[in-house]
């Protein structure tokens, strides 16, 4: 990831003029601002370390800047679903009213829409029996839309409903959306702040290694991956091809398949493939039947796209270029190829599509929604703004929004999670 001292700087709205209720508290870690987190973990012998590129550190500050009495503070959700989004909903809510005593929590509906009163609904207020259970649920209580909205008519909103603290909870088309509403609020010279929660089970935003929602997204998948294997195994020359999520990034398909040591295949969009031909994929599957009888292929939905003979022109309201579909591509042309070959073939084609994702959370996924709200509120509470919760080195870290969505995270290949998948199934190395 290239990224200046510059880019790594988090914005402030002031000086902190009031001393955190955490003090009452003997046994809190107060963070100072000085305390970062190194972008590079790893040095070899000689290498020079750059202290200037580093991440501030999250955590609770001893000065912050609103006043918890008279603040006013609103939750968004917004983009695909993903497990923890009512724990992050849960626990921003507890860390402010019981931490902070701030009194008055919004819900805003919807996504992005419910902070345009011409098209949203309302925001409710959020209370203790609202968020009584809802962190065993999926989903978010508070509904989610894709796509932007005008960022004036959002601060109108903002200086309208008093709202002086917004989270925003959503991958990086929501943090892109933030980042904006941030600098409007600068423009007109506003004291509010916009805060970052990240995320999406694909795990692809920057200085996020692990975003809330993934591990059980792969959860979920594996159990398909593992009926997928059990009905290959049951036919005679069987396939079963798996499609997962994963638009941009294979984290969802290289690590479900690494979980479950069952597949043969893994096609990710971090690797392009050949389907035809003696280094091609069709033939790779028709050895593997040859030699084991049945095979397992896993194939994100982001993979061999370049198979098509043009990218789709058309968008998400996120702003997502939209995928062909690679695994209807993939079924018919195994289809095709065993058909022309006169060699016996029963293929099962399975997309668990949003079934991964709607789950309540498993438990790494609550504990890291908790602790990313949690530090969410710490850092808006000091003033904080422009900026999102990463989680770097196991330690977790404020990121300025534009440096997080400049690009996406993808695979490294040399990494052990490929690395493993390339040992685990055998494929070739394409
Ligand atoms: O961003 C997460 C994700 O689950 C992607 O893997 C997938 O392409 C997308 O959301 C689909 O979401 P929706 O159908 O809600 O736009």
């Amino acid at each position: 990831m290239r990224v200046s001292p510059a880019e790594l700087r988090i914005e402030s709205l002031g000086d902190c003029e009031h001393n955190s209720p955490l003090s009452a508290t003997s046994s809190v870690q107060f963070v100072e601002d000085e305390r970062r987190v190194l972008i590079q973990h790893e040095v070899l012998p000689g290498d020079e370390i750059h202290r200037d590129l580093s991440l501030e550190k999250a955590g609770p500050r001893r000065r912050i800047f609103f006043d918890p009495n008279t603040t006013t503070a609103a939750i968004v959700t917004c983009g695909g679903l993903s497990p923890g989004l009512n724990n992050v909903i849960r626990s921003i809510y507890l860390e402010l009213r019981h931490t902070y005593g701030v009194r008055r929590v919004l819900g805003i509906q919807h996504g992005y829409q419910g902070l345009n009163p011409a098209i949203g609904e309302p925001p409710i207020e959020i209370h203790g029996e609202f968020v009584e259970n809802i962190h065993h649920l999926g989903g978010t209580t508070l509904g989610t839309s894709r796509g932007p909205q005008d960022p004036t008519l959002v601060v109108d909103f903002l200086a309208q409903s008093e709202i002086d603290i917004l989270f925003c909870v959503g991958g990086d088309g929501t943090q892109r959306g933030a980042g904006i509403i941030a600098q409007e609020i600068e423009r007109r010279g506003l004291l509010k702040s916009v805060v970052g929660v990240p995320k999406t089970i694909d795990n692809d935003i920057p200085f996020v290694s692990l975003s809330f929602g993934h591990i059980t997204a792969l959860e979920e998948a594996e159990k398909v991956l593992r009926a997928a294997h059990t009905e290959a195994r049951g036919a005679v020359g069987g396939v079963a091809l798996v499609k997962l999520m994963g638009r941009d990034a294979g984290f969802i398909a290289a690590g479900a398949a690494l979980a479950s040591q069952d597949a043969n295949f893994v096609l990710v969009p971090e690797v392009p493939f050949p389907l035809e031909g003696e280094d091609g994929f069709l033939y790779a599957l028709e050895k593997r039947l040859q030699d084991r009888g049945h095979a397992l292929i896993v194939a994100a939905e982001g993979a061999g796209q370049h198979l098509f003979p043009q990218p789709r022109d058309r968008q998400d309201a996120s702003g997502n270029t939209l995928l062909h579909d690679i695994g209807g591509l993939l079924r018919e042309r195994i289809m095709i190829y065993f058909r022309e070959r006169n060699i016996p073939m029963t293929l099962k084609y399975i997309d668990p599509s949003y079934i991964i994702r709607s789950v309540p959370a498993n438990a790494w996924d609550q504990i890291l929604s908790n602790h990313m709200a949690r530090r969410a509120v710490h850092a808006a509470m000091a003033g904080k703004t422009n900026m999102m919760i990463g989680y770097w080195d196991s330690e977790f870290v404020h990121v300025p929004i534009c440096s997080a969505v400049a690009q996406k995270k993808k695979m490294d290949l040399s990494d052990d999670l490929w690395q493993g998948v390339l040992r685990s199934t055998g494929q070739p190395h394409w």
